[in-house]
């Protein structure tokens, strides 16, 4: 399976890493062969058809940016459109910055993806959040895959076990906490009486963070997971601009202390069900709930028909536990052209 990835930040690298590391073991069970022919930055490209070396893809990563500098098989100034027009591939990998303004440069990336036959797997919340009902048509029509299980959880597979393991009942709801960030700055105050810009600032040094804190602490990031989650589990057709959204910034210590004198706590709830509106918002719930999670730790509830409640914990951010959900949409893929099904 050739690879072009695009976008070369902490998911990218991380991407590298864990092919290299669990290559031997996936050929093995998968007879999966990826190769990594092509990335793409923003300053330029890396290509070579036969595929990187590992040794090659740890030089570009020890060298940093500019990785379009690789004497062997640098392009400076090749744009990522370029690269997924012209470099033969099976699948793009893209990683880049979430943008959910207008989801660029990943919406053009996806769509030349498709344009060029290639499936598309993406962490890259923003042309999901925006466009996903459109995107998941223009890969039909395409006949390609789109998987992103790594938008909803990192590393822990809420999509995946909703969509497969839950697939004989009727999901009826779902309500989670679905941001590490706000969990983690949440859990500090109420926890250990820190303010909420220490929490910050502390969640942005332990790399948690969005770039843009707004998108944690105001509650985007959470409402593109709902969009997300509504989307893929519960066949809605819906974009950002149809959840209702609420963040954090007004949680004080009080309200904190209230809620614990019940036996509650306040945490930044993301939920849709059949009916109403999705919504973000803080939400009081008991500390006996399941979903009541502590720290970065994300946590989601679904509601079934026959089945109860099913909750599912885990940590919802990082590199590698990102890059694992990268790894295992490729095994997906892989599995599915190899049963020529494309469901
Ligand atoms: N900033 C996000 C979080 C990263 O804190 O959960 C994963 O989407």
């Amino acid at each position: 399976m050739r690879i072009i990835l695009v976008g070369f930040g902490v998911v990218g690298k991380s991407v590298t890493t864990i092919l290299a590391r669990r290559y031997a073991e996936k050929v093995k069970d998968y007879g999966f062969n990826p190769k990594i022919v092509a990335i793409a930055d923003i300053d330029g490209a890396v290509i070579n058809p036969r595929g990187l070396s590992p040794e090659k893809l740890e030089a570009i990563k020890q060298r940093g940016f500019p990785i379009s500098k690789d004497p062997d098989f640098g392009h400076p100034g090749m744009s990522a459109l370029d690269v997924i027009e012209s470099v033969e591939a099976e699948v793009v990998i893209e990683v880049t910055p979430v943008n959910i303004k207008n989801a660029e440069p990943a919406l053009s990336h996806i769509t030349k993806a498709f344009k060029t036959g290639k499936h598309v797997v993406t962490t890259n919340k923003g042309p999901l959040a925006l466009a996903m009902p459109a995107l998941t048509e223009l890969a039909d029509y395409n006949k390609v895959y789109l998987r992103f299980s790594g938008t909803v959880g990192g590393g822990t597979p809420m999509l995946e076990f909703a969509k497969r393991c839950l697939a004989g009942d009727k999901i009826l709801a779902i309500r989670g906490i679905l941001n590490g960030t706000t969990n983690y700055i949440l859990t500090e105050m109420s926890q250990n009486r820190v303010t909420f810009q220490e929490a910050l600032a502390n969640a942005q040094k332990l790399g948690y963070a969005e770039r843009e804190p707004s998108m944690d602490i105001d509650g985007f990031d959470t409402a593109c997971k709902v969009v997300i989650l509504a989307n893929w589990i519960m066949n809605k057709k819906i974009t950002l601009k149809d959840v209702d959204r609420t963040g954090i910034r007004d949680i004080s210590l009080q309200a904190l202390d209230e809620a614990s004198n019940s036996g509650n706590t306040i945490k930044l709830i993301g939920s849709v069900d059949g009916g109403g509106r999705p919504t973000v918002k803080p939400t009081e719930i008991p500390k006996t709930d399941p979903l009541c999670v502590s720290g970065v730790l994300n946590a989601v509830t679904f509601s079934t028909e026959f089945a109860g409640e099913q909750t599912l914990v885990g940590r919802g951010a990082g590199g590698m536990e990102t890059a694992s959900a990268v790894l295992r949409d490729l095994l997906y893929i892989r599995q599915h052209l190899a049963n020529k099904l494309l469901t």
